[in-house]
């Protein structure tokens, strides 16, 4: 069913209830593609979906307009979940022109070849008029592909935002105040760390360039429309684009026969300071999409393994990989785990924590076989030390 968000502005999307793995993202909430349809003098096609969901765009769009009445497919974003039905929806609609910087229009053309298409390429800044709507291009590149985009509708002061201020979330509901919020923002917030964590420079200089402009509605490419909650998520982002630390420490570990998981719950125990969230992950059973969403907001974290084949155990491996690629800013943190006849799997854990850029409070903790009560008290003591740490790095926050 389609949603006007505006007059003769609709939201014409997809909502995906069933996928669970978006590209290696676990998507427990499924997701929705969205594409808006502005009816005007000339009318215009915000975005497309998914390939597969190009006929129901199509069937959407065809409750409101023709879509071979439609002038103008504007392309935000090449990535093929938002562009991969373009092909076939400017087949129905033979007299519409794509929309798009230089960047996107050349990654098109690579997935998806479009010789035929009739281009209007647009730049940073540019404007179109439908009649009473103007759209405004601005180019938000790395944020998070290089040819990203945002369209701006001046006179409605609405953002289509493509992915960013997104959330994958199926719901009957289109707008943000008509669901539980607290859910919208949590998986927003997960949205960020999994898809946008490693671009929060670039996010950053969109966000103050945004600023300049006077925003009622933000209309991400993901999930809820924004329009109750404009200034919360606007802030939110800005928190997130610099991994703004709460007082709160990840233990993130795995174990063979429970000396390393001893290990983690002394770490826990120690940590568990007043006011310090301490929260456990198990990298073999809490997927990495967890992971990442963790470790956003966290000042501290410690990450443990016991020595497996002169390395540490894959899953911990998997996990560091993808954090290390996501690139969490400004965290504190040590190594550890449990050996019997080479020490290497916590050395290994503790050499990419120090790629991440994350100031290692000491040298890796180590344990030969089980741990003792001693090595049990130097956990409690190393968690205490990471629980300070993470109450004055969130104090230095603010
Ligand atoms: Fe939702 Fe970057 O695509």
């Amino acid at each position: 069913m389609t949603t006007e968000l505006r007059k003769g502005i609709y939201w014409v999307g997809h909502v995906d209830w069933s996928i669970r793995d978006f590209h290696g993202y676990l998507t427990d909430r499924g997701s929705t593609y969205n594409a808006y349809l502005i009816v005007d003098e000339k009318i215009a096609l915000i975005d497309t979906v998914k390939s597969p969901y190009a006929g129901h765009l199509l069937a959407m769009i065809s409750e409101i307009v023709d879509p071979a009445r439609i002038d103008y497919v504007v392309c935000n974003h090449a990535e093929p979940d938002h562009a991969g039905g373009l092909t076939e929806v400017l087949k129905a609609c033979p007299r519409a022109e794509l929309v798009c910087n230089a960047k996107c229009l050349d990654t098109l053309r690579r997935y998806q070849g479009g010789a035929d298409w009739k281009v209007k390429p647009v730049s940073d800044g540019q404007t179109l008029s439908l009649g009473r709507n103007t759209l405004k291009f601005i180019d938000t590149p790395m944020a998070h592909w290089p040819e990203s985009m945002f369209t701006y509708v001046v006179e409605e002061k609405l953002l289509f935002s493509m992915d960013v201020f997104g959330q994958h979330y199926a719901t009957v509901h289109r707008f943000d105040d008509q669901d539980d919020l607290s859910v919208v923002m949590a998986e927003a917030r997960t949205y960020y760390a999994n898809i946008i964590m490693l671009y929060g420079k670039q996010v950053t200089k969109v966000l103050d360039r945004a600023a300049g402009l006077p925003i009622e509605m933000i209309a991400p490419s993901h999930g809820l429309i924004w329009r109750n909650q404009v200034g919360e998520i606007v802030q939110a982002y800005r928190d997130w684009s610099v991994c703004k630390p709460k007082a709160k420490v990840v233990v993130l570990y795995d174990s063979m026969w429970g000396s390393t998981e001893a290990m983690a719950l002394a770490i826990v125990d120690g940590a568990a300071l007043p006011g310090v969230t301490v929260t456990l992950l198990k990298a073999r059973t809490d997927h990495i999409t967890l992971q990442a969403t963790e470790i956003l907001d966290a000042a501290c974290l410690a990450v443990g393994t016991p020595t497996l084949n002169m390395g540490m155990m894959p899953e911990v491996g998997a996990g560091l990989i993808y954090l290390k690629g996501l690139r969490p800013v400004g965290k504190s943190g040590f190594a550890f785990g449990s050996y019997g006849w080479g020490k290497n799997g916590a050395q290994e854990v503790s050499e990419i924590l120090k790629q991440m850029k994350v100031d290692l409070v000491r040298e890796p903790l180590l344990s030969n076989y089980a741990p003792d009560a001693a090595i049990l008290d130097e956990c409690r003591v190393a968690g205490r030390l990471l629980g300070e740490r993470a109450l004055a790095l969130a104090a230095a926050a603010g």
